[in-house]
């Protein structure tokens, strides 16, 4: 029996809200705009483009259906639409695995973020130098009981908005942050569009620049497309277990997709008219966000105000998609189990938590410890989400596009919609995808 009736999104656009909120994180803010710039600008946005439109859209798709047309969690999933002890479980498995080792190094970088919000509210930087200023992450990241502190800061607020349940805690939470995400984007762009760097900006982003396009630039597109939203380890398939109304597949994975991609491109620009105004080049990852930036809200009138809305859009972004990982391991387990779903929450959020510990001491006390000369941190990342998140995606979409096969394709499609759409999205689903991922996959051990 059962210990409660099986929840659901309240609302359509709750579903599309939680989607977009797991979809836009941090690599929305650190990874894109960097990839863009670096990999020739407007042609670049084309071909993630393209690569959102025919290897994105299909596995969100692939994972949507499986999730709504099982209603069941990540890994059980496989075996209600299979068989049970079903060989394609192993990409739930993995999944679910993957959530739980993404969110606990995840959440030591939310731990990083609140850090830096909490020093925006108290003016920390506006007296400091570029050095000082630069000095301020080192410092961070050398002192472990702090950077342990705002990582189970952040992790609390991960389980107090998931132990709230779907409808109450996650959807509700999403429902209030991706506007105010928004919001504060929009705000931040108006600021920005009175910088001088603000067209060449715009420029570095939109017109292509052929002498940087290399044919690695569809890879790196393609697999930026693939994390972006947030692909191959259950959170759509756990979502997709919650909709109601399954008709709507194919609209929600269209919505999150334009979502999560203006989102990138709106950072991107406000990223890229602050650092030209400073005639700096955008950096990749933790020191854009840690330092380039601070250093220059520094240099800028209202510096306050726009750092502290940079740090409450980072917040924002990032706690949406750690809501989404916890899910993914807190559905399993409570179908797993059949026990009260907040005490697994607790439970399941604490040990996450503490896997992380690990993680938030490889900056300082064990910064020694390596495998494959990477860290513990970096070590995790990549088992994680350059092969656990590839892996899962070639499975889902081949389980959807063979094994669930036609029939499902047109289940999802509607008939009504015209008959090439279904063909399109089964030979996707079948081949494109599946090969993409697969050489990302392979250049990942090779690069
Ligand atoms: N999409 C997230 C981002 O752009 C990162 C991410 C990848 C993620 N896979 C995920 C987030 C799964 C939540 C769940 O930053």
């Amino acid at each position: 029996m059962d210990l409660q009736k099986r929840p659901s999104w309240s609302s359509q656009i709750g579903l599309v809200m939680a989607a977009a909120g797991s979809a836009i994180g941090l690599g929305n803010i650190w990874k894109f705009p960097y990839l863009a710039g670096d990999n020739g600008g407007g042609f670049f946005v084309l071909i993630y483009l393209l690569c959102v439109l025919l290897v994105g859209i299909p596995v969100f798709i692939s994972e949507l259906f499986i999730g709504a047309s099982s209603k069941k969690n990540a890994i059980k999933a496989f075996e209600v639409l299979d068989k049970p002890k079903s060989k394609w479980q192993i990409a739930g498995i993995f999944g679910v695995g993957a959530a739980a080792i993404i969110l606990s190094y995840y959440s030591v970088i939310g731990g990083w973020v609140l850090d830096y919000e909490f020093k925006s509210i108290f003016n920390f930087f506006s007296t400091k130098t570029d050095k000082e200023v630069t000095e301020a992450l080192d410092n961070l990241l050398a002192t472990p009981w702090l950077v342990i502190f705002w990582h189970f800061a952040f992790m609390a607020m991960t389980i107090g908005i998931v132990i709230g349940g779907i409808e109450k805690g996650i959807e509700k939470w999403n429902k209030r942050l991706m506007p105010l995400l928004f919001i504060v984007l929009l705000v931040l762009i108006f600021r920005v569009m009175f910088e001088p760097g603000f067209l060449k900006g715009l420029a570095f982003l939109l017109v292509p620049n052929m002498s940087r396009v290399t044919p690695n630039c569809v890879l790196v597109a393609c697999g930026q497309a693939f994390f972006s939203l947030s692909l191959g380890l259950g959170v759509l398939i756990t979502y997709g277990s919650y909709m109601k109304d399954s008709s709507k597949i194919i609209r929600t994975s269209f919505e999150v997709a334009i979502l999560d991609t203006i989102v990138a491109l709106m950072a991107a620009v406000i990223i890229f008219a602050i650092v030209f105004s400073f005639g700096m080049n955008p950096d990749k990852g933790p020191g854009l966000v840690f330092v380039t930036l601070p250093i220059l809200f520094n240099k800028m009138f209202g510096s306050y105000f726009i750092s502290n809305l940079f740090f409450l859009l980072l917040i924002f972004a990032a706690i949406t998609s750690s809501i989404s990982l916890l899910e993914v391991v807190v559905t399993f387990l409570t179908e797993y189990f059949n026990w009260e779903r907040k005490k697994l929450t607790i439970i399941g959020g604490t040990l996450i938590a503490l896997f992380g510990v690990p993680s938030a001491l490889s900056f300082n006390l064990w910064n020694k410890v390596t495998l494959f000369g990477m860290g513990i941190f970096d070590i995790l990342d990549f088992i994680s989400s350059s092969i656990f998140l590839p892996v899962g995606g070639v499975v889902i979409s081949v389980f959807y596009g063979w094994k669930l096969g036609k029939k499902a394709v047109e289940a999802t499609t509607g008939k009504p919609i015209a008959h090439f759409f279904s063909i399109t999205l089964l030979w996707l689903t079948r081949i494109v995808a599946p090969l993409a991922i697969l050489i990302m996959l392979i250049h990942n051990f090779i690069k």
